[in-house]
């Protein structure tokens, strides 16, 4: 009997743990968010912002998990190659010509709401 009662508080701390499903952003919301990495920061807001945290352009608002989360499911390199190849609306390199490969994967977990 004790076990079982032990075994039920486990279940309701282990799901305090769980991750609470994500919620849309507004577009205000979007873009009030900037990568903490300085460099990261300066790119993103001369590049990628401009879309990202703007509903009609199409593109995935930033730290909206509702958006990234199927886009996030296709793998960090597919989405890394979409960046720097473009993929339908998403211009080849988003605008960003100082972009390297890494400054990329890092503004895209940060835009995917993946970088904490
Ligand atoms: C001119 C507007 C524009 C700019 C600038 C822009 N994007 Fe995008 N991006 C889009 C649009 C539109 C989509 C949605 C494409 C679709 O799925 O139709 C998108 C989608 C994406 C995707 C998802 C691709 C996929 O495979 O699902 C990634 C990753 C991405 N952008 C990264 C970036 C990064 C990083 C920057 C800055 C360096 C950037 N974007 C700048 C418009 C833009």
């Amino acid at each position: 009997m004790r076990s079982v009662v032990l075994l039920g508080a486990a279940a309701l701390l282990a799901g305090c743990h769980a991750e609470p499903p994500p919620k849309p952003l507004t577009p205000q919301q979007s873009a009030a968010l900037k990568p903490a990495n300085a460099k990261l920061a300066g790119l993103y807001e001369q590049a990628c912002k401009s879309c990202h945290t703007v509903a009609d352009t199409g593109a995935p608002l930033t730290g909206d998990r509702t958006k990234w989360d199927p886009r996030w499911a296709k793998g960090e390199e597919a989405l890394l190659n979409s960046a720097v190849q473009g993929f339908r609306g998403m211009p080849a390199g988003g605008q960003c010509f100082a972009c390297t490969p890494d400054d990329y994967r890092g503004l895209i977990r940060f835009m995917a709401g993946r970088d904490k």
